[in-house]
């Protein structure tokens, strides 16, 4: 199985993601969870790391990032996510606090034991990655690949430029992008197409274990405001599929392309700019998800769920 650190900002759909990743081992070995800010505060995400765990019936370290972006002041999404960030009933206690050391260091040291191989899933803003990879410059050549649910080819949600990951901290996001790593972008323009359908959500609660219930229950949260929002008949599943692609690569079409964050403040702030029809000249960075099977991908988080105790 592919060695890989969690970073994100749990946030449900995160949570689930993170599930997603758990009930994988024959794909994914997790090394650890990594929180950032983002959809609530650092001591939020953190937190929700440990339930997170607790649900999966699984045990690896936590590690606490940063707690704001580099430069611009913190955004949360709690609308969506709810003032915890897992707005559930009956959730488990978290079953591991943070360790002492800084999220940080330990992707430095983790990447360096095992040079080429270890995958970074990113499913919020990329404040821990970009630190890391300016706390160790040789990092980007490292990896093995940083996989991120962020940005979108067309229009945003944070913004009607910028996607929520991007948006909260598009100075780091513009640094891992642009650091010379393999990127796989996972976006609104193939996320949006992930919706858990009520009818969906039904055959997530219909599994008849905790994690489904729970699952089918933020998702019940989620939909109320994508219903209001957007129109749509359920959440996007964000998250949930960078760590399906991470399993299956081949749910997802990717295309090559640059891409650039927009750090300037204004309209586009936050924005990822993406040279579709490679305008530009420049060469390509990213590989950017241009199509998504979204019926493979909600049949393997189904059955993936459903593994779980
Ligand atoms: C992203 O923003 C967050 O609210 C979600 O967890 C997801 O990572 C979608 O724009
Ligand atoms: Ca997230």
């Amino acid at each position: 199985p592919l060695p890989v650190i969690l970073d994100g900002d749990p946030g449900l759909d995160d949570a689930i993601a993170w599930l997603l990743a758990f009930a994988s081992p024959q794909e994914l070995n997790v090394l650890a969870l990594t929180t950032v800010h983002g959809n609530v505060g650092l001591d939020r995400t953190t937190r929700n790391a440990g339930v997170t765990l607790a649900l999966a019936g699984a045990d690896v370290p936590v590690y606490a990032g940063a707690d704001r972006p580099l430069l611009r002041p913190l955004a949360t999404a709690a609308e969506f996510h709810g003032e915890s960030g897992l707005p559930a009933a009956g959730l488990p206690e978290p079953s591991r606090g943070p360790e002492a050391e800084h999220a940080v260091n330990f992707i430095a040291q983790a990447v360096r034991a095992r040079p080429g191989e270890v995958t970074l899933v990113a499913t919020g803003p990329l404040t821990n990655v970009a630190l890391a990879f300016r706390l160790a410059p040789d990092l980007p050549a490292l990896v093995r690949e940083v996989v991120w649910m962020g940005g979108s080819t067309g229009e945003g949600n944070r913004t009607p430029a910028a996607e929520f990951n991007a948006f909260a901290d598009p100075h780091a996001a513009q640094i891992v992008l642009t650091s010379g790593a393999p990127v796989r972008m996972f976006g609104l323009n193939v996320t949006m197409q992930a919706v858990a359908t009520p009818e969906r959500v039904e055959r997530l609660r219909g599994l008849g274990n905790r994690a489904g219930r729970i699952s089918a229950e933020l998702l019940t949260f989620y939909a109320g405001i994508y219903r209001e929002r957007y129109g749509l008949s359920g959440g996007a599943l964000h998250d949930p599929l960078a760590v399906a692609a991470a399993i299956r690569p081949e749910l997802c079409r990717m295309q090559p392309m640059n891409v650039q964050v927009e750090t300037h403040e204004g309209l586009n702030f936050g924005r990822t700019v993406c040279d579709l029809y490679g305008v530009t000249g420049k060469p390509a960075n990213v590989q950017v998800a241009v199509g998504v099977d979204h019926e493979a991908f909600f049949g393997l988080l189904l059955e993936r769920v459903g593994r779980l105790g």
